[in-house]
């Protein structure tokens, strides 16, 4: 299983480059270092912003053009840290995998697949050095977090997270990942093992449909991916976690019927299913769900092709059902449906 990981990071590529690209940016020194040491040379205070504030504040009011350069100046407080002296091994163990970095390419596509926004909680389940909940603050502006097992791992990672300028957006983690809750995470991302997927699946399914799952190299089983995402040789999948519909749904105002009784079977986000309107039972055509949205067709007593739209929410849903499409001069109609669930 280790010989798997390690190939499918392609490690012959990992040794020419152990630091990844972000690790090789931060410690970059950026020019306001220079300034910040022109500056303290200049008024005999060492280079740290807290010392220098007394004497900047005056300044401040007198001279508001100044005000981007103490801005800057207090970024670059915030994160200088000295040189970094720990360096983690490629392939050293943890509990349950080993360590081994997301290569950048992959990071960004997993990342760009899943439409991260600011609004997400981005989780990294054993985070490594932290480049993915990095990158997630960095390129996407998301709050994000890392579980990481490993206690020299998970303060570097902070320290890296520091030296990106996101402390406030990241937060790393020093625990287990069977033993942490990340279920209000909107975003999880693993580099694990394909049994350690297994293993997590049943919390992941669990958690909030419409959660974006991506996996670097591992699979989930048989909970087929939504994307395969291709970055170089490396691979890595993308998910949505489904809301749970199977069962009997009354549902109104499909058709002229008060209540249709709509019946589905579900494995995952693939559907199955049958639809009993107005008098007749009929096969849903291409029902699916993608998050909380179900989706299917029906022929309504007409024979016309409709199609339905729904928001699932527990035991509720709401929805429209509109078609059929193709008519030349009118638009379809929408109306509104709803729906709850039935025992049984
Ligand atoms: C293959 S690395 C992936 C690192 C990072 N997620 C990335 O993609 O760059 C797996 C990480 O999981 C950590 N790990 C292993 N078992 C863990 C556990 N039970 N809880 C938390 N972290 C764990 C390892 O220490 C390692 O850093």
């Amino acid at each position: 299983m280790l010989q798997e990981q390690i190939k499918s990071h392609g490690c012959l590529d990992v040794e020419e480059d152990p630091q990844s690209k972000f690790c090789d940016s931060v410690t970059t020194k950026p020019p306001v270092a220079t300034l910040t040491a022109a500056l303290a040379q200049k008024s005999g205070y060492p280079p740290n912003l807290v010392t220098l504030w007394p004497r900047l504040a005056p300044l401040m009011l007198k001279f508001t053009r100044l005000w981007p350069l103490v801005a800057l100046l207090l970024l670059q407080a915030c994160s200088s840290l000295p040189p970094e002296t720990y360096a983690p091994r490629l392939g050293q163990m943890g509990k349950d995998v080993m360590w081994l970095p997301t290569r950048d390419e992959l990071v960004t596509q997993m990342l760009q697949a899943a439409r991260v926004t600011p609004d997400d909680e981005v989780v990294d389940l054993g985070a490594g050095d932290g480049k993915i909940p990095i990158a997630a603050a960095v390129q996407f502006g998301a709050r994000a977090w890392g579980i990481e097992y490993n206690k020299d791992l998970a303060a570097l990672a902070q320290r890296n997270a520091q030296r990106a300028g996101v402390v406030d957006r990241v937060r790393i983690v020093h625990g287990d990942i069977f033993k942490e809750d990340f279920s209000k995470a909107t975003v999880v991302t693993l580099y694990l093992l394909e049994e350690l997927n297994a293993q997590l699946r049943p919390t992941i399914l669990a958690m909030r449909p419409g959660t974006r799952v991506l996996s670097n190299t591992f699979s989930m089983g048989d909970w087929e991916p939504d994307q395969v995402i291709r970055a170089g040789t490396n691979t890595g999948y993308f998910w949505t976690v489904p809301a749970v519909v199977q069962g009997r749904w009354a549902v109104q105002g499909l058709g002229m019927a008060k209540t249709a009784v709509l019946s589905l079977a579900q494995k995952h986000q693939r559907l199955g299913g049958s639809l009993s309107l107005d008098g007749q039972v009929q096969t849903l055509l291409g029902a699916r769900v993608d998050g909380a949205d179900l989706h299917f067709s029906f022929v309504n007593a007409e024979g016309l092709l409709k199609s339905v739209k729904a928001q699932v929410n527990g035991t509720v849903l709401q929805g429209e059902v509109t078609g059929p499409y193709g008519m030349v001069d009118t638009q379809p109609e929408v109306v509104t449906i709803s729906g709850r669930r039935l025992v049984n």
